[in-house]
C-alpha cells in the first residue's frame, strides 16, 4: 500500500520554499503530490519515503539555485540519478522533510573527442547513452553495468559504480578525469579538465566520486575513453565449482591478462532463475552445471588470435574436467544472448522474491572459501534460503544474493535482513574482504560502519563532511552513521 503523499508541504516555511522553487525553475521543474511516485520507491522496493517536492533543474545554473535556496530554508536535499541504486542511496526519508533534486534533465553529451579520447556528459546522461555517444566517435566507454540503460552518469560516478569491466579498466573513478559539481554552498565547482597529468594539490573530484552525494552534486564530467576492441570473443563454460572457475580466470590470466575484459561467476540457483522467470532467457548449453562462467576476450587488434586463445583454454579445461560444457558464441547475436543470461540475474531474483543482498569483496584468490563458508553459515542460518551468489570473478567481487524461502513471508524474511548481511560479512573480514564493493553504503549499510571503517578513518571522513556540509543538508543519513 503506497504511503498517502502530502500534496506540498502545510509548513509556511516549506510553502514558501516551494513558491521560491517554482519562481526559479517554472512549474514544469517542481513535481509535488502523486506526481512524484517514481521517485520516492527505490528499485528494490526496500524504501519507499516521502518528498516535499522533487525539482528537476534542467541545467547547473539551476541546480545551483535550487541548491541556494534550500540551504536557506535549512530543507536537505536528495540527488538522484536513473533511482537505480542497491542501497537505498537515493531515496529519500519518510517523514517528508527533504527535497528529492533529480539530475535527469541535464542529459546533453557536452563533447567527444576521439584525439584525446575523452568524453563530456553532463549528470543526467544514462551510462548506455554515454556508451553509445562513445561508440559513434570510434572508441569505448569501458564501464558497462546490468542496469546501464537507466542509470546515469551523476550516479555512476557519485557511487563510484564498477560493473563488468573492472577487472580490466578499473571503476568509474579510475576513468574521471574531470568533475563539475555543485557544492553544499551552492558554489559551482568547475572541474572539468580532460588532463591526464595534473598535480595541482587535492584532488576534489576524486572526494566527490564514491561520495554518494553527501558532499556536493556532480552535474557533468569528463570520462577517459578507451579504444573500440576490433575482436571479441564471450564463451558460457558450466564448472563443477568456484574452484574451477577461479582456475579458469588464473589460466586465461597466465596466458594473455590483457585480454580479459570480463570474467563472470554465476551459481545455478542464479541461472536456474533466470531461464524460468525472463522471456527468451534460454540455457546455450546441453545440461544445466552447479555454476557457470561467462568469459569475454577482447582486443583493439583484429587479429589477436582470441578465437585460438579461448577454445584453446576451454578445450583444455573440458578435456581436465574442470569444465564440463561449454559455447564459444558464434555471432554478436549470441554474444548479447550469452550476456543477457548474466544481466537478468537482478531482475530475476526480484521476480523471485524478497532478496538480501550482500555486495562484497575479497581478494580474488579468496572467491571460492568466500563462497563455501558463506553458503554453509547462510544455510545453517535460515533454513531453505536459495542461495544465488554472482558476479565479478575476475576483480573479487560477488554478489553473495539470498532469496527469501519459498515457506518465509517477504516481511520476515527482510525483517532478517542486518542478521544474514553480518552472518555474510563475519566471513568475509576473515578474508580481508569489504562489506561493500560496488553498490555504496546508502541508507542500507551505515551501521557497519564504525566496525568497519571506525577510528581515524571514519574520523576522517566525518571531517572531510563537516568542512563541505556543515549544516548536513546533502543526502544526510546516508553513508554515515
Ligand atoms: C550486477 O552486477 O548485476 C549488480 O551489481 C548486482 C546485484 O543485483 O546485486
Ligand atoms: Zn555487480
Amino acid at each position: 500500500m503506497p504511503l498517502p503523499h502530502p500534496a506540498s508541504s502545510s509548513r509556511p516555511a516549506d510553502t514558501a520554499l516551494l513558491a521560491a522553487l517554482r519562481e526559479q525553475l517554472g512549474e514544469a521543474g517542481v513535481l509535488t503530490g502523486r506526481d512524484t511516485d517514481g521517485y520516492v520507491e527505490d528499485w528494490r522496493g526496500l524504501y519507499r519515503g516521502r518528498t516535499m517536492a522533487v525539482v528537476r533543474p534542467a541545467d547547473t545554473d539551476a541546480v545551483a539555485a535550487a541548491v541556494r535556496l534550500c540551504v536557506q530554508h535549512r530543507v536537505a536535499i536528495v540527488p538522484q540519478g536513473g533511482n537505480t541504486s542497491m542501497v537505498g542511496g537515493a531515496s529519500p526519508h519518510a517523514d517528508g522533510s527533504e527535497i528529492v533534486l533529480s539530475l535527469s534533465r541535464l542529459n546533453r553529451v557536452r563533447g567527444v573527442d576521439p584525439v584525446d579520447m575523452t568524453l563530456s556528459v553532463e549528470a543526467g546522461v544514462t551510462l548506455q547513452a554515454a556508451q553509445a555517444a562513445a561508440r559513434e566517435a570510434g572508441c569505448l566507454l569501458p564501464l558497462s553495468i546490468s542496469s546501464e540503460g537507466s542509470a546515469q552518469i551523476g550516479g555512476v560516478l557519485a557511487t563510484n559504480a564498477g560493473g563488468n569491466n573492472t577487472v580490466r579498466y578499473g571503476n568509474a573513478r579510475e576513468l574521471v578525469l574531470g568533475v563539475e559539481a555543485v557544492l553544499p554552498d551552492g558554489q559551482v565547482f568547475n572541474g572539468m579538465r580532460r588532463l591526464r597529468k595534473d598535480n595541482t594539490g587535492y584532488a576534489v573530484r576524486h572526494l566527490l566520486v564514491g561520495s554518494e552525494g553527501t558532499l556536493g552534486i556532480i552535474t557533468a564530467a569528463v570520462l577517459q575513453l578507451a579504444p573500440q576492441p576490433r575482436s571479441v570473443e564471450v564463451a558460457l563454460c558450466g564448472v563443477a565449482s568456484p574452484e574451477a572457475a577461479l582456475a579458469l580466470f588464473s589460466e586465461f590470466r597466465r596466458r594473455d591478462p590483457s585480454a580479459i575484459q570480463a570474467f563472470e561467476f554465476m551459481s545455478g540457483t542464479g541461472m536456474a532463475l533466470v531461464t524460468s522467470l525472463i522471456d527468451g532467457a534460454t540455457l546455450p548449453l546441453a545440461e544445466t552445471a552447479p555454476h557457470y562462467v561467462l568469459v569475454e576476450l577482447a582486443s583493439g587488434r583484429e587479429t589477436a588470435g582470441l578465437r585460438e586463445l579461448i577454445e584453446e583454454v576451454i578445450g583444455q579445461a573440458l578435456e581436465d574436467g574442470s569444465v564440463a560444457d561449454a559455447v564459444v558464441a558464434e555471432s554478436g547475436a549470441q554474444r548479447a544472448a550469452i550476456w543477457r543470461l548474466r544481466e537478468e540475474h537482478s531482475e530475476a531474483q526480484k521476480r523471485a522474491g524478497a532478496s538480501v543482498k550482500n555486495d562484497v569483496s575479497v581478494p580474488v584468490s579468496k572467491v571460492p572459501e568466500l563462497i563455501a563458508r558463506a553458503t554453509a553459515a547462510c544455510e545453517a542460518l535460515v533454513p531453505g534460503v536459495r542461495i544465488a551468489p554472482f558476479g565479478h570473478l575476475g576483480d573479487g567481487n560477488i554478489h553473495f544474493n539470498l532469496i527469501q524461502p519459498a515457506d518465509m513471508t517477504r516481511e520476515a524474511f527482510l525483517a532478517r535482513d542486518h542478521e544474514i548481511m553480518d552472518t555474510v560479512c563475519a566471513v568475509v573480514r576473515t578474508l580481508d574482504g569489504s562489506f561493500s564493493a560496488e553498490h555504496g553504503v546508502g541508507m542500507l549499510k551505515p551501521y557497519m560502519m564504525p566496525d568497519w571503517r571506525g577510528g581515524a578513518e571514519l574520523d576522517a571522513m566525518r571531517r572531510i563532511k563537516q568542512a563541505f556540509d556543515p549544516l548536513d543538508l546533502f543526502n544526510p543519513g546516508k553513508l554515515l552513521p
